[in-house]
């Protein structure tokens, strides 16, 4: 296997949600070409257990890694919190992953909000990196088990799920958090509505955000930044094409879909 700077970047998730990482990546680095993988077939993992995941997410690695990619990107939080490692000791490029990120970018914070799947907040990997970063911090973690559905429904500015919203913020308002951090690849599509819920002085870390400027930062040190000016390839797997793919996937990505491929296991 050889990689350098032309090499594609891997990126995955366990279904379309990732679009959202790879949204901030094309914007952050437009020079960089992205290989994404996401398991249509087999979302949600954010209610599966940690076998499975562990599983399904080795699968992906691997996948993505004959492929020749520089630099793996776990954009599924779930993914993150419970097989993060498996990657890390199959990979012989660097493995980074999206609650690291968000960890990071949860900084300037003393009472932290962390919004995610079951899995996710059940995992409690978020508090332990934030815990890490941010050691003198009190976080308070809140499951949403019904937010993913909702912005996949496309409710993004919904009665439906404002009420589900502030229903899931009143524990983390009474804590009077001044930081939440959005732990699911869905919310970013959500800070809008997180902010009339929430209020004018509550920090929202989208780990998006915060994945893309790790990215930009690991290319540059390991001196693996594509220079360009190439108009870069983006590649788009799937393991199915569901019910309204095409329009979910637009949502998440902000422009048009091409390139999209079926991998049948
Ligand atoms: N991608 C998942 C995450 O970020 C959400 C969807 C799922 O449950 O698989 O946690």
């Amino acid at each position: 296997m050889s990689t350098n700077a032309h090499s594609p970047i891997g990126v995955f998730d366990s279904g379309i949600g990732g679009l959202t990482v790879v949204r901030a990546l094309m914007e952050r680095l437009p020079f960089e070409n992205i290989v994404y993988f996401g398991d249509t077939a087999r979302v949600p993992y954010g209610v599966k257990s940690v076998e499975t995941i562990a599983h399904f997410t080795t699968q992906i690695a691997q996948f993505l890694l004959e492929k020749d990619v520089k630099l793996l990107v776990i954009a599924c939080n779930t993914m993150a919190a419970v097989a993060a490692q498996v990657v890390k000791d199959l990979s012989p490029v660097p493995v980074l992953d999206v609650i690291d990120a968000g960890a990071v970018s949860a900084r300037g914070g003393s009472k932290i909000g962390v919004i995610g799947t079951p899995t996710t907040i059940n995992s409690n990997a978020y508090a332990r990196a934030i815990h890490d970063y941010v050691p003198d911090s009190r976080i308070h973690s809140q499951a949403c088990a019904l937010l993913v559905p909702l912005v996949e429904e496309g409710w993004l500015d919904h009665e439906v799920t404002r009420l589900t919203a502030q229903e899931y913020m009143k524990p983390l308002l009474a804590e009077q958090i001044d930081t939440l951090v959005l732990g699911c690849t869905h919310y970013p599509l959500l800070k809008p509505l997180l902010r009339q819920v929430l209020g004018d002085d509550v920090r929202l870390v989208d780990s998006a955000e915060a994945m893309a400027e790790q990215v930009a930062a690991v290319l540059a040190d390991r001196q693996l930044a594509n220079p360009g000016p190439a108009r870069p390839r983006y590649d788009f797997y799937v393991t199915d094409v569901p019910l309204r793919f095409q329009t979910i996937g637009e949502r998440f990505l902000g422009r048009t879909l091409d390139n999209v491929h079926v991998v049948k296991w």
